[in-house]
């Protein structure tokens, strides 16, 4: 079996199904899917809570109400209706042997671990002992190591019992709708192939920004910080779908590429590196009295091959800044000054707007009415006001894995390749420079694009 002829799952088990995930994303994802008739199969939960199968759904029901989800009665029933639970203790063989009654004549099983990382090799150990990861899939979720070796030292815990077909590793921006169409813009529009490259592009600019800060998050993001939080994975992969090359069909055609790209981009220099801690991060409960954790980056990355040697990517990313914004911005070269033209405009622009209200953008020159001169202007489109309600990140990425498609998982060699390229950034930080909440971080990310446009104020729904 390989990640390109995998077969659909006859039956999903959650390890974790009474955590703070399932509440708040997966119980909701496979609601939806029941909803688009695309869930075929029994769920069963396993967690050491002793919930009964009734328990368990009604905390299903709370939890999908909980989120704004509407529900409707008859696809609710048909949902619950594919629940059961096994209780136990994940340490203990016993409750793998439970497991495998509970799934018993089934040959397709995926079994998801929303559990911390430490416990996966304890529940991959269980489930090959008693029999039942021969033929499964296992999904498991960030974060995949702390840094390079760690990385790998996780990833041979999985791979003592599992094949790299089997592992399906979720980075949930790879199942943001926008971040999917980037593909789709790039390689089913002829005009902006001949224009994706270093003769035209002069640098490429990604904010993700948070206006809120780590609520009651601080015991998991103070020994995290922003830079393996946010750009380890989702930033970088981002940039996996914006520089790659297009591949060939199938789930390795697509990661094939992904991970050459990572091979090409240079290993990041921490002079190129600014970390910024919002002020009053240092009073969240469960952050370090003497803190000196990132909230805040910004950092430059080099691609060394053919199509973007010389052009710089630009990557910031924090919490408590102005607004909430991911978005990937393509500034392109000045045009000439001409003798009609004497002042050159702004610079072209194409922006994918991840989140909030996805899109893209072009920004054009034009000529201003009345006047001999030019100004920008912008060709803005907008996905919910012209297509269907997309499906959520999660909704998308456990249909994925239940049906068999890898293509927006990440492979083990990209986690390796993502893991290099920031490590330096990793052993050599620069200090911490705090910044106030509500601003855009600490001024050394300005200084960090000198040479290069500007950072551009996010491109935002009240700017139309
Ligand atoms: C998570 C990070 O992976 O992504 C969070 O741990 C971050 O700190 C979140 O807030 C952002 O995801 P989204 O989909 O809300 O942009």
């Amino acid at each position: 079996m390989t990640a390109e002829n995998a077969t659909a799952a006859d039956v999903l088990v959650i390890f974790g199904i009474t955590g703070d995930l399932a509440r708040k994303m997966t119980f909701r994802s496979l609601y939806r899917l029941e909803r688009r008739k695309l869930l075929d199969c029994p769920i069963v939960g396993v967690a050491f809570d002793d919930w009964s199968a009734d328990q368990l759904r009604e905390h299903a029901r709370a939890a999908i109400e909980a989120t704004g989800e509407p529900v409707d009665d008859d696809v609710f029933a048909r949902f619950a209706a594919r629940l059961s639970m096994v209780s136990g203790d994940f340490a203990d063989a016993a409750t793998y042997a439970k497991v495998a009654t509970a799934i018993k004549g089934r040959t397709n099983p995926v079994f998801y671990l929303e559990i911390p990382p430490s416990l996966f090799g304890r529940v991959v150990d269980g489930l090959a002992g008693a029999g039942l990861t021969e033929n499964a899939r296992v999904v498991v979720e960030k974060p995949f190591g702390h840094d390079l070796s760690s990385a790998k030292a996780l990833n041979d815990q999985l791979s003592a019992h599992l094949q790299e077909w089997q592992i399906y590793r979720i980075d949930h921006f790879l199942g943001k709708e926008p971040a999917m169409d980037i593909r789709y813009i790039r390689f089913s529009n002829s005009i902006i192939e001949p224009i994706w490259n270093r003769d035209r592009i002069e640098s490429v600019q990604i904010t993700m920004a948070e206006n809120f800060g780590v609520a009651d998050r601080g015991h998991f993001y103070d020994p995290v910080g922003a830079l393996r939080d946010v750009v380890q994975n989702h930033l970088l992969q981002l940039i996996g779908l914006i520089a790659a090359e297009p591949s060939s069909g199938g789930p390795d055609g697509f990661r094939d590429k992904r991970v050459e790209l990572f091979k090409s981009i240079r290993t990041a220099d921490p002079k190129h590196y600014v970390r910024g801690q919002y002020a009053g991060y240092l009073d969240v409960d469960g952050v370090a009295a003497d803190s000196q954790t990132e909230t805040f980056v910004a950092l430059k990355l080099y691609i060394d091959n053919w199509r973007w040697a010389g052009v710089p990517f630009f990557i910031r990313a924090g919490k408590s800044l102005p607004v909430r914004d991911t978005e990937i911005r393509i500034i392109f070269k000045r045009p000439p000054a001409l003798p009609f033209l004497p002042k050159t405009g702004e610079q072209n622009e194409f922006i994918f707007r991840i989140d909030p209200n996805p899109g893209v953008d072009f920004v054009l020159q034009a000529k201003e009415s009345g006047a001999d001169a030019s100004r920008a202007v912008n060709l803005c489109l907008t996905f919910s006001d012209e297509m269907a309600e997309a499906p959520e990140p999660y909704e998308r990425l456990l249909g994925d894995a239940m049906h068999g498609d890898a293509g927006q998982f990440i492979r083990e060699d990209g986690v390796e390749e993502t893991w290099r390229i920031v490590q330096p950034l990793i052993e050599a930080p620069p200090p911490v420079e705090v910044y106030e909440q509500g601003s855009w971080g600490p001024s050394g990310a300005n200084a960090l694009v000198a040479g290069f446009p500007n950072w551009r104020e996010p491109w935002l729904p009240t700017q139309k």
